[in-house]
């Protein structure tokens, strides 16, 4: 939806290559070693390549921008255990199982059709007992309602040529479950995701796929 906006980005390498703390989080709580993951979104690469650092078996990261995944498929292309890939991850076919999806920071810049369409994805494309782990903009985020209201899709708005699309917190976990997933974590709040010095509430979510 915002392919020109973050292509730009990343043509200016400005984007800090840190691991996220929600990637952190999840090294931490669920763990990756040994495991396959794929990322939804992976942007300039940071938690896919912190995964592959944490001996994840395998990472498959997706974007939708050539230049940043042209770039990461170069400079990564001897880490056996790295696959960078440019997708669109809202028609993504299935494939063998994985164990954790991961998305930070994606479902916000997508429709809420397309958003269903990739639960129903994650839910089809993940081992039984595997992980689906989410983080994004909620309607307790401080910029909620601020900008052009997207006509045709309620809770989205433009501001400074970005879509974000805020998700209700509530709704979305009753989401996950109707698409069979297990909550195991869900919190909106502040903490997660400090920026320049700025503290922004935001929506963090695991859930499994029953055994
Ligand atoms: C806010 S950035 C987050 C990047 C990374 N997950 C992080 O947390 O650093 C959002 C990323 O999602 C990508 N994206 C958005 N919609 C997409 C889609 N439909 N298919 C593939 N990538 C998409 C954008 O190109 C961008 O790189």
């Amino acid at each position: 939806m915002d392919k020109n906006y973050w292509k730009n980005i990343y043509s200016k390498q400005s984007e800090d290559e840190r691991p996220s703390l929600f990637a952190l989080n999840v090294v931490e709580s669920i763990g990756v070693e040994g495991k396959s993951i794929i990322e939804l979104g992976c942007g300039n690469g940071r938690d896919a390549i912190c995964f592959a650092n944490a001996n994840a078996d395998k990472v498959v990261a997706v974007d939708q921008c050539e230049n940043i995944i042209e770039l990461l498929q170069h400079r990564y292309q001897q880490v056996g255990n790295l696959d960078f890939q440019c997708r669109d991850f809202t028609c993504m076919e299935d494939s063998v199982p994985f164990d954790i999806v991961y998305s930070r920071f994606t479902l916000h810049s997508i429709s809420k059709a397309q958003q269903h369409k990739v639960i129903l994805w994650a839910c089809r494309n993940l081992k039984n007992g595997g992980r689906l782990c989410i983080e994004v903009r909620g309607q307790k985020n401080e910029i909620f309602k601020v900008g052009e209201p997207v006509e045709g899709e309620p809770d989205a708005f433009i501001l400074n040529d970005h879509y974000r699309r805020f998700l209700n917190f509530e709704a979305f976990c009753e989401e996950l479950r109707s698409c069979h997933f297990q909550i195991d974590y869900a919190e909106e709040q502040k903490g997660f995701a400090p920026y320049n010095g700025q503290d922004e509430t935001y929506i963090r979510v695991i859930a499994s796929r029953p055994l």
